[in-house]
């Protein structure tokens, strides 16, 4: 089975972290969104994957190669200009017909998803385009749909007016179309497929909704972000306890290991520490946090709910909780960052500085 994942948004609500990678290069754990998705669909027979790339498609060719790592054959499918969500399907036909049917995926979604029941039901209800739904409290930030009681799709409206909103069911992201769905999209111009090709179809063709009720987090937004951190650590750290089952919860160690090593070290699961990652003595990490490679922590630092890219320095007693610090960052002594500020690649945040609730900090600048 083929699919194309979208990947060419650039990541706007996760600036300035996105200014130097695309989202789906942000890390969680030991791998990235992409990484995750395409293991994923890998894990589930799937061989043939286009990447519809525009926005910084250099960065996603160093991290995924031709795909033989992660088990699959990547292609590139690059856009001069942004093609939005449908025009590029059409411009990557050429990988698409004679498949009969393929999945288009939302490069920014984190989910259990079950891709062959998806595809059961498309086949049974004979749709010409399947939506995979998900159900949500407030719908009106994503793709909602009008449905039957039999699953057809009446309707499909776009970001609606708040209280407008015709159910509770949202578009998760995920489809199966039918090859002949590439004949309605038409070719060498941005075209959304929310706004233009589903409206089309749903009055035209046969278009059914398949409920998914598991995990799914779309990772656009720093919240969304680091809940999506959250559970991919806690589903890695789930997978270990597989094999060795855990004798209790909460603190996990608390380390002395000889004298070069850190004293009084807290762990908190879940947690990734990447390869030559220094913490101080008596600092606290975790619950849900990411420490990528190379990062040195000053002592008595306390970390939870976040992600530290690779290179970052850190400095002593600093709190750091639902943040992200971007590679190469400084962070001076003392510096409390708790409510989703975010620091761009190779900032320093000098020691005495107060950094105000949601701040962005550009690459590169100096926050004093
Ligand atoms: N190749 C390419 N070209 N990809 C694009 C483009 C483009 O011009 N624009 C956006 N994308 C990619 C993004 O990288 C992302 O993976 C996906 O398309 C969806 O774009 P978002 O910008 O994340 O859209 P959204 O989250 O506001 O809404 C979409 O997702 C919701 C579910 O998370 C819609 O599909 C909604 O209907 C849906 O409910
Ligand atoms: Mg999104």
């Amino acid at each position: 089975m083929i699919a194309v994942i979208l990947v060419g948004g650039f990541g706007t609500r996760l600036r300035p972290l996105t200014y130097t990678r695309p989202k789906q290069l942000l890390p969680l754990g030991n791998t990235t969104l992409i990484e995750y998705m395409i293991g994923r669909l890998a894990e589930q027979e799937f061989r043939e994957i286009v990447l519809a790339v525009g926005y910084r498609p250099d960065t996603l060719k160093e991290v995924l190669g031709d795909g033989e790592r992660l088990g699959v054959n990547i292609h590139y499918s690059l856009e001069e200009e942004p093609l939005g969500t449908a025009g590029p399907i059409r411009q990557a036909e050429d990988y698409l017909r004679g498949s009969g049917e393929f999945f288009v995926l939302n490069g920014d979604i984190v989910s259990d998803m079950n891709y062959q029941q998806i595809l059961v039901h498309h086949r049974y209800h004979q749709a010409q385009a399947s939506i995979a739904l998900y159900r949500v409290d407030d719908p009106s930030r994503y793709g909602v749909v009008d449905i039957t009681s039999e699953g057809q799709i009446l309707a499909f409206i776009e970001k609606p007016p708040a209280d407008t909103a015709p159910s509770n069911l949202i578009n998760a992201g995920c489809y199966v179309l039918d090859e002949s769905v590439l004949d309605h999209i038409p070719l060498g111009r941005k075209v959304s497929i929310e706004r233009e090709t589903f409206p089309l179809l749903c009055e035209k063709g046969r278009v059914y909704g398949w409920e998914h009720k598991g995990l799914w987090i779309d990772t656009g937004t720093p919240s969304s972000y680091l809940e999506a951190n959250k559970e991919v650590l806690a589903a890695s750290t789930n997978q270990s306890h597989r094999e060795s089952p855990p004798t209790h919860h909460g603190p996990v160690r608390r380390m002395y290991i000889g004298p070069t090593s850190s004293r009084n070290v807290r762990y908190l699961r879940p947690y990734w520490k990447g390869k030559d990652t220094i913490i101080g003595n008596d600092c606290e990490i975790g619950p849900n946090v990411t420490l990528g490679r190379n990062v040195t922590i000053g002592a008595g630092t306390r970390i939870r709910d976040a992600v530290i890219f690779n290179c970052v320095e850190i400095g002593e007693s600093v709190v750091l909780r639902n943040t992200v610090i971007g590679q190469g960052a400084k962070i001076g002594d003392k510096i409390r960052l708790e409510e989703f500020q975010l620091v761009g690649d190779g900032a320093t945040i000098y020691p005495g500085a107060i950094v105000p609730p949601g701040a962005r900090i550009d690459p590169g600048t100096d926050f004093r």
